[in-house]
């Protein structure tokens, strides 16, 4: 989006975070996009709408099928490590800075924040390349190699656990698994105590993370920053659409003036 483009922040946001002390972002894979990196819904380069979740982000599906969903993951770590952070992600942390008391919730499973300067962040669905064994669950760090990226295989079996010889997983929650348990509590209890909500970038399709919004108490302002309509927009007081990468760098320049 070039930047005239840009419209201007919704009524109140820049007020709410020049006094907000506690700010809670919740950021989902909106937040990635211009680095290149796929969303899971919306769009047909989406990754939802070119892979089925049921084959490859279950535990039963990884069980029944290991080569096949350790290749599709093996090519996403390799992906999201050659990407890099953007705008978006600097000015996040430049926020954090400005604002120690934030507390940044992602459900994303890269590492573009940390790589972007973002310290604390809360990884809500787990972080892809925090391998762990299927088996005996102790986590085992692998290499990545971008030919995963480059010339991507249907399939792969995944490493063997150096202890027990069991397949190693990716890092990631899948459906049916619960998110970290201190990263939810601690979200949660960011939430409980925000004095602002800004949401970047999620669909706001999946729970727990979507109902942290809904944890701040009621007189908290909630804001969106997504170029489309979300299932969290309804319950927002202020609506930015704007990609992530433009808005946010805005946001954090007019809060310097
Ligand atoms: P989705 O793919 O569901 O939604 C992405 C959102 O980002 C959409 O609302 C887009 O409109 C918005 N978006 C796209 N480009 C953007 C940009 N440049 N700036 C800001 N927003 C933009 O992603 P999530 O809501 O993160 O779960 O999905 C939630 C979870 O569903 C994921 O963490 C994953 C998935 O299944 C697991 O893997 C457990």
């Amino acid at each position: 989006m070039p930047e005239a483009a840009l419209p201007a922040p919704p009524l109140g946001l820049l007020e709410a975070l020049r006094s907000a002390r506690r700010p809670l972002v919740l950021t989902g894979a909106g937040m990635s996009a211009e680095s290149g990196i796929a969303t899971f819904r919306g769009g047909e380069d989406s990754l939802w709408s070119r892979f089925d979740p049921t084959q490859l982000a279950t535990a039963d599906a990884f069980d029944a099928d290991p080569a096949l969903v350790w290749a599709w993951y093996r090519w996403r770590m390799a992906k999201l490590r050659m990407s890099q952070p953007h705008a978006g992600h600097a000015a996040l942390a430049a926020l954090a800075r400005l604002r120690p008391g934030l507390v940044l919730a992602t459900q994303n499973v890269d590492d573009l924040h940390e790589r972007a300067g973002g310290r604390g962040v809360l990884h809500l669905h787990g972080e892809i390349a925090a391998t762990r064994c299927r088996r005996c669950d102790r986590p085992q760090a692998i290499e990545i190699d971008p030919a995963w990226a480059e010339r991507p295989q249907l399939r792969a079996a995944p490493p063997a656990c150096a202890v027990c010889g069991g397949p190693l997983r990716p890092g990631v929650v899948w459906f049916g698994e619960s998110p970290p348990a201190r990263a939810l509590r601690a979200a949660i209890g960011a939430a409980q105590v925000a004095d602002l909500v800004l949401v970047v970038g999620t669909s706001g399709l999946v729970y727990p993370a979507a109902g942290l919004p809904a944890a701040a108490p009621a007189s908290v302002p909630r804001y969106e920053i997504n170029p489309e309509p979300s299932a969290l927009s309804a319950a927002m007081d202020g609506l930015w659409r704007a990609q992530a990468g433009v808005a946010l760098p805005r946001l954090v320049e007019l809060l310097a003036q």
